[in-house]
């Protein structure tokens, strides 16, 4: 998509809307958002009552250019800049110590900051055309899969949002790579596109998996997630599949697993071939909608 496209696309009702603290949803190149101004605390508890999101799971912050990180965090090391460069915009989050002006219910509580910079044509233009950081989770009820189209996020928030913005379907079709830079190394807290080989390329050190055991690093990682209705059934064996089967690759997942609760499917079987198998984000998806980990 060009992004020329939208440089003079109409936003004053999502402007509008966000001004007002009303949440909109908008598409990112992962998946939809749910955004509010990052500033604005009513705007900010509304999305944690929209989606029903536990208070505890931090939010991340939508920037539109490098240099807005530094009016979340007065603590930026060399390391940020390095994987801003390589990776930004992109769907990459980085964990980093907040300041104080950013409000503690985005963060939960939490001394630290996950920001981004999306892509996508139209969450940079909305970003820039609104001058300030959105706080944007995916915009699916609690629980359930990330939306990857605009039809997707209104089966779940239809009726709760006033302004909505369709972009199509999401390239990447699952959230973005989470990686943390507060603890002694480099820690990886959520797989995504952008992966663990690809940052120790640009960083030149190893990337730290979270501890299994202790404090939750990234309190998102807890709650059963990516779930459709019907139960997951993870089979790596082609002749253990009993019935209608789904491949799934990251882009198509989630909309699968939609579709798979619409048919009112009573089962779901997933087909891990050694390419799923291969691709850790994907498997960190399944077996999370499985409930296997999580
Ligand atoms: O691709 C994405 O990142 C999408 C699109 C809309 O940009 N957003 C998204 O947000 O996936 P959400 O809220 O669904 O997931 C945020 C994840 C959670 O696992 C949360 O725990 C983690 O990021 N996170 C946010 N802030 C954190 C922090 N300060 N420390 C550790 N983990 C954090
Ligand atoms: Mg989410």
């Amino acid at each position: 998509m060009d992004r020329k496209v939208y440089e003079n696309f109409d936003f004053s009702l999502a402007i509008d809307a966000l001004e007002k603290g009303d949440p909109i949803i908008f598409p990112t190149e992962t998946v939809y958002g749910l955004g509010a101004p990052l500033f604005n605390i009513d705007a900010v508890r509304r999305i944690f009552s929209i989606k029903g999101r536990p208070t505890d799971n931090p939010l991340i912050a939508h920037i539109g250019k490098i240099s807005d990180a530094k009016s979340l965090s007065d603590d930026l090391p060399t390391a940020f800049y390095t994987l801003a460069e390589a990776f930004w915009p992109g769907p990459l989050a980085i964990v980093v110590k907040k300041n104080e002006k950013v409000p503690s219910i985005v963060s939960a509580g939490h001394p630290t900051i996950a920001i981004r910079m999306p892509s996508h044509p139209i969450a940079r233009a909305l970003i820039e055309a609104f001058g300030q950081p959105l706080v944007a989770p995916s915009a699916n009820l609690s629980g359930k899969p990330s939306p990857t189209t605009l039809a997707d996020a209104l089966e779940d928030l239809n009726g709760k949002v006033n302004v909505a913005i369709d972009g199509g379907p999401c390239d990447v079709g699952i959230e973005s790579t989470v990686i943390s830079l507060v603890h002694e190394a480099p820690t990886l807290l959520r797989p995504g596109k952008i992966t663990k080989e690809m940052l120790e390329e640009v960083l030149g050190v190893p990337i730290a998996l979270p501890p299994s055991s202790g404090p939750v690093l990234s309190p998102g990682m807890k709650y059963r997630h990516y779930a459709p209705i019907a139960p997951v059934r993870l089979v790596y064996k082609i002749e253990e599949l009993q019935g209608p089967f789904i491949i799934p690759t990251a882009k198509s997942l989630y909309s699968q697993l939609r579709h798979a609760d619409r048919m009112g499917m009573e089962l779901i079987e997933i087909y891990c071939d050694i390419t799923v198998q291969s691709d850790a984000a994907l498997m960190n998806r399944l077996l999370r909608s499985a409930g296997q980990i999580g």
